[in-house]
């Protein structure tokens, strides 16, 4: 089937853009459908690294054609400042080649300084946001009082809508948050500017992409963040305001599930989460310090969008199953097994404990979860660097039980391995 939609698994940070960068090869259009720059994806290609927020990963690819879906909420300074970077280093972000759904949200100055009052009102209890405004463009959104791209090709509807916005902002910032005031004027005008450059690049989106599917095009749709962010189905309140599972694809383009290919659900070989939240097989001190690095390493853990230290786990199969279950996975990629190399064992979870009972699927009350000890196997470890392996049956036998056992558990075909950050670190079923 033509539409393949790639799935975050975890908490994001799974090696989405990597993944998206090597399946854009057999794509005509990539398109993100949800989220916004609080994603992060890294995509390595040679000596060049590229990260990349809210313009899709196939974007390196000249024959591809990128859709930012009316899923996404965009901020029009990002995404410019993305464009620039990109044509600095000779990538063509032209219109023919980007396009910007009219249907999707603008996040705002406004948007952006709820987000920072919101957590700093929540104190404690904040849910560790990236601080992009993100969940405040949503909620416009749902409160039917967002603004759309589409306004970007109408100078005048813009200044209006965005003054008027920013006007009934500042009387949330300043009565509820105590907060400074933005200037309306001056953010009508800056945005009039962003209008003149991103209007070209706008179109109906779901036309575009069902015009394709018509054409014989093979769509390639871009996940950001993961399945335990979900609004819906993840560790809810600490989740960000969209839907990044299979499902949001389709409401994030405008296309049916009829169209539908592969779901290519994308796992790290352990666990990392940025930000609060109930976290099973969180590790701490010499352990965590092992799976994040320094950051020496580009591919240390680290966040991608605000260089926070990223919280480190071990593989959390109960979770894996679950991401299964909630997207229709048809196959498993599994990222950064290198980083496992030279651990005499390497334990898995399997299921949890919960006073004292054994829990095999996910608990749906957060505060249930918050409770969860992990259940774990301790699977064998390799010695030997894999980075170099490109077969799957030259890998350890360790490594290759290590992938069996995440397949058989998940009851998913694990069809790739990324072992090392370039495109050439591949291991293919
Ligand atoms: P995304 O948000 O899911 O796209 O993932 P990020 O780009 O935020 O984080 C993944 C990081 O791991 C990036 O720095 C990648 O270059 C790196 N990476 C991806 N796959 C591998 C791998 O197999 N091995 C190593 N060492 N690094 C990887
Ligand atoms: P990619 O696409 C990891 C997390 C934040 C926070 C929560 C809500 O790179 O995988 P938000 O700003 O969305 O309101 O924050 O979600 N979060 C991510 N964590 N990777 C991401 O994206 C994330 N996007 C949001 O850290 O806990
Ligand atoms: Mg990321």
């Amino acid at each position: 089937m033509p539409l393949d939609i790639i799935i975050g698994t975890q908490w994001g940070d799974e090696g989405k853009g990597r993944i998206t960068d090597l399946l854009a090869a057999q794509a005509n259009i990539v398109a993100r459908y949800s989220g916004g720059d609080n994603a992060g994806h890294t995509i390595t290609i040679g000596a060049d690294v590229f990260k990349l927020h809210l313009i899709p990963s196939g974007i390196v690819h000249e024959n591809v054609v990128c859709l930012i879906g009316n899923g996404v909420v965009m901020n029009p300074a990002v995404v410019l400042r993305e464009m620039d970077a990109l044509t600095a280093r000779g990538v063509d972000v032209s219109p023919a080649r980007l396009k910007i759904s009219t249907n999707t949200h603008l996040v705002t100055p406004a948007h952006i300084a709820i987000d920072r009052a919101s957590e700093r009102l929540k104190g404690s209890d904040a849910i560790g946001t990236t601080q992009r405004g993100i969940g405040p463009a949503y909620t416009d959104k749902a409160a039917r009082s967002g603004l759309r791209a589409s306004l970007l090709a109408d100078p005048e509807a813009l200044a209006d809508a965005m003054y008027d916005h920013i006007a009934a902002k500042n009387t949330v910032l300043r009565h509820l948050y105590s907060a400074e005031p933005l200037d309306a004027e001056a953010v009508a005008v800056e945005y009039l500017a962003y209008a003149r450059r991103l209007a070209p690049h706008l179109t109906d989106g779901s036309l575009l992409l069902h015009n394709a599917l018509r054409n014989g095009d093979r769509i390639l749709a871009e996940g950001a963040q993961g399945t335990m962010l979900d609004i819906d189905h993840g560790t809810y309140p600490f989740v960000t305001s969209s839907a990044p599972t299979a499902s949001g694809a389709l409401v994030g383009l405008g296309l049916g599930p009829s169209v539908v290919g592969r779901v290519v659900g994308v796992a790290k070989a352990f666990s990392s989460r940025v930000g609060g939240g109930p976290f099973a097989t969180e590790l701490d001190g010499d352990e965590a310090h092992r799976l994040r690095g320094s950051g020496a390493n580009p591919w240390d853990e680290y966040g991608t969008t605000t260089g926070r230290p990223r919280r480190v786990g071990w593989l959390d199969l109960v979770v894996l199953r679950y991401a299964a279950r909630i997207n229709g996975l048809t196959e498993l990629v599994l990222t950064k097994l290198d980083i496992l190399s030279g651990l005499p064992e390497i334990p898995v979870c399997v299921a949890y404990r919960y006073q004292g009972r054994r829990l095999d699927h996910l608990p749906g009350d957060p505060a249930i979860l918050a409770q969860c000890m992990p259940v774990y196997v301790n699977l064998p470890g390799w010695k030997t660097e894999i980075g170099d392996v490109r077969r799957m049956r030259d890998l350890p036998d360790a490594a290759q039980g290590y992938i069996n056992f995440v397949a058989d558990v998940v009851e998913t075909p694990v069809r790739m391995v990324s072992v090392g950050p370039a495109r050439s670190h591949t291991v293919y079923a």
